[in-house]
């Protein structure tokens, strides 16, 4: 791994075995992009920018001698704005003056051994100095007086570039920083189709890929999270890539908030991707000497499909975002208390829902929504963290008390961002809400989102929680976020600085995470939003495990578990086998189909133990012991996706260890037909030369990964899904 500045030719190359990021100046100047992709020993082209004769309507900048240079027709790192690129900028600064030109021009440039931290911000990190390199380019208008600083880190052993911008103004007055996006990569061809995780409530995270279409393309949220409707996220893929093999260039950004992932091709088939905080409803305010840190983009590069990107993210993930006492631990399987009581239970219902589940090998007792406050619907209490005692007599220290008797751990739900107009906390602070002075405030989910802009706010309710931490023995808590933003503004600010609102709402809440995941090391954290909302890198840095969806049923689950795979590992998606029929759907399956589901991510149960006549409890309680004597694998093996739930009636995915000795392979039949066609799969990510067994017979490495195993012969009915174990000899 490396940085190498070539001071004659002024070109950075970063490497590691796998990759290559190159970049060069042009004249001492502009920050150009010359290549990321697979390792090049040695780069010895000097600026392969197209010199031809293309540039009549491109103008060139400043005094510049080369009338074939144009900023209009180059690949840049930091594209600027009304100086003669016409593509879609990176930043846009409002000056003084009213007016916004800007080009940054290179002023040095440090290397630096590590990763340094993003202050106040959730990214990928580096252990030791050894084990990554960053590279900090200074870029500055001198005229303007305004600076970016790029920073890219390199890691030793992944195929990743990581890329963040700090944005600065040296002057003494005043600018708007209207857009700070966080990476531009410039592409010489726009030969790629493009991968997307479109979704919605209860349909998170399904897949999309198109070709890569000529002119503006923006994937965004404008919701205050990054939402159900869209992931951080894109891949370019080669259109002739699959899921095993072709380049793929994968885009992640690290952040919860709004956001937006532009591409461009332009007329000269070039594309240009852009990523960072959304500009819609933004503008940051810079005063003397101030600076914008944006968040982190990874970037990763993959010649082995879309399955090589995946394995890159979550290894990274796993490895470098995710962080404290829970990040390499097996996680419990736990029961959820929701689907089957909603806002109506009593202590005496719990601790009895709780023995039930000890029978059964359940670890961790979850108590969702409804146990403060008034709270018998949605309409109330939000804000009002303090304990029911119609519900829970003895308080939450003697519901939790009872259920650690049982033997249980015991977990809380909360949903700290919020308010309900129907609260104390709203009454005594009705300017304590996300809205615009004198203006209705839209409602979602009958509630109203707290101002996490405001330190007071922030405060309130971290006290709040702090106090029920420090009392009740607390194991996990599901932190869970139900509506998005509307009529944005904070009362704490002034007219210059609203539309900071929603990035400061998100830094707001990264502090109060941040505070409290530190502060409560022992607890587990499970992120939520209404199921997959908030699903997002910035939300892992500071919660190892995340529900994915509050749809459960186990055939919708399948596209869901298999479009979250494409960024986040199993371990850190929670899936519940749950009532049959369905709650969302109303579909009926058998107990196996959803255990067989829920067993591939990170296991919980929701189901009316008491009351559950469509499920074989017996076979929960065996499905449990299984996952528990296999989840050191499940959850911490390589997860490979064999068969997409998105193009047939059928999906696999299968599980391998770290030495290549063991592996799991799940297979789905959705719906049956009648003189099917036989469905053979190839494995993936086993040993070539190793002998594997699955129930007693015998089968080479290369076997199962070139001529691969006949799967659904022996399948009758819909909704069947079976589990193959293999292990080496
Ligand atoms: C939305 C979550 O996704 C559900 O699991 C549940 O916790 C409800 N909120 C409770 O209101």
């Amino acid at each position: 791994m490396g940085i190498y500045y070539d001071q004659e030719k002024q070109q950075f190359h970063l490497f590691n075995k796998e990759i290559s990021y190159v970049m060069e100046l042009e004249n001492q100047d502009y920050l150009i992009q010359v290549y990321f992709g697979a390792r090049i020993q040695s780069f010895y082209q000097k600026s392969p920018y197209p010199k031809i004769d293309r540039s009549s309507f491109s103008p060139n900048p400043a005094n510049w001698p080369d009338r074939n240079f144009s900023l209009d027709t180059v690949l840049q790192e930091c594209p600027g704005q009304g100086s003669g690129d016409y593509r879609e900028p990176l930043f846009e600064i409002t000056y003084p003056d009213g007016t916004k030109a800007t080009q940054f021009k290179y002023e040095a440039h440090e290397i630096i051994q590590g990763k340094p931290k993003l202050t106040g911000l959730p990214a990928t990190y580096a252990v030791d100095s050894e084990e990554a390199e960053t590279l900090v380019i200074h870029l500055i208008d001198s005229i303007r007086q305004v600076k970016a600083s790029l920073s890219y880190t390199i890691y030793q052993n992944r195929s990743v570039v990581t890329k963040s911008i700090q944005y600065e103004n040296l002057g003494t007055e005043t600018v708007y920083l209207n857009r700070g996006l966080s990476a531009c990569l410039d592409f010489p061809d726009a030969h790629f189709d493009l991968v997307q995780m479109p979704g919605a409530w209860s349909r998170e995270k399904q897949l999309k890929r198109d070709p890569l279409m000529m002119g503006i393309h923006t994937l965004d949220s404008k919701r205050g999270a990054s939402s159900t409707h869209q992931q951080p996220f894109i891949a370019l893929m080669r259109p002739e890539a699959t899921e095993k093999s072709g380049e793929v260039y994968g885009f992640h950004f690290i952040y919860s908030g709004n956001f937006q992932i532009t591409t461009e091709v332009d007329t000269y088939q070039q594309t240009r991707v852009l990523i960072g905080i959304n500009a819609y409803d933004f503008s940051w305010q810079l005063q003397e000497k101030e600076v914008f840190q944006t968040p982190e983009v990874v970037l990763v590069y993959s010649n082995t499909g879309l399955n090589g990107m995946s394995q890159t993210f979550h290894h990274l993930y796993r490895e470098r975002l995710a962080r404290g006492e829970h990040q390499f631990k097996e996680r419990p399987v736990l029961i959820n208390n929701w689907e089957t009581t909603y806002f109506d239970f009593d202590e005496t219902q719990l601790v009895n829902l709780a023995r039930k589940a000890n029978e059964l090998g359940i670890e961790l007792f979850v108590l969702d929504d409804g146990w403060f406050g008034e709270r018998n619907d949605d309409t109330t209490s939000l804000g009002d963290w303090v304990v029911n005692r119609q519900k829970l007599a003895n308080g939450l220290k003697g519901v939790a008390d009872k259920i650690r008797n049982e033997g249980l751990k015991f977990g809380l739900w909360f949903e700290p961002e919020m308010i309900s107009q129907q609260s104390q906390l709203f009454k005594e602070h009705p300017d304590w809400h996300i809205q615009i002075k004198d203006y209705p405030t839209s409602q979602g989910r009958n509630q109203l989102v707290l101002d996490f802009s405001r330190q007071e706010v922030r405060d309130e309710i971290k006290a709040q929680l702090i106090q029920i931490l420090s009392t009740v023995p607390i194991d996990y808590i599901k932190w869970d976020m139900n509506r998005n933003m509307t009529e944005v503004g904070s009362l704490g600010a002034n007219p210059q600085q609203q539309l900071e609102t929603a990035h400061r709402y998100i830094l707001g809440l990264y502090e109060v995470l941040e505070e409290l995941t530190t502060s409560f090391p022992h607890i587990l954290f499970e992120n939520c939003s209404g199921g997959g909302g908030r699903y997002d890198p910035g939300m892992v840095y500071y919660m190892p495990q995340s529900w994915a969806s509050d749809n459960t049923d186990a055939v919708e689950r399948l596209k869901i578990q298999y479009g979250t795979s494409l960024v986040f590992p199993p371990i850190m998606t929670c899936a519940h086998l749950s009532e049959s029929p369905n709650h969302q759907v109303g579909r009926i399956t058998d107990t196996k189909m959803r255990a067989d589901v829920a067993m591939s991510a990170n296991l919980g149960i929701m189901l009316n133990l008491e009351k559950e006549a469509t499920t074989d409890l017996e076979l929960v309680k065996e499905n449990i012991a299984w996952y528990q004597k296999n989840r050191k694998l499940l959850q911490f093996g390589d997860f490979y996706r064999l068969i997409s739930p998105f193009e047939s009636h059928y999906t696999a995915w299968v599980f391998v260890d770290a030495a290549k000795d063991q592996a799991i392979l799940f297979f789905y039949q959705i719906l049956n037909e009648v003189s099917k066609p036989f469905v053979k799969v190839q494995l993936q990510g086993l040993d070539s030369q190793k002998v594997y067994q699955i129930n007693g017979d015998l089968f080479s490495g290369d076997e199962l990964m070139n001529f691969g195993l006949y799967l659904n012969h022996d399948l009758d009915g819909d909704f069947k899904s079976k589990v193959i174990e293999l292990k080496s000899l």
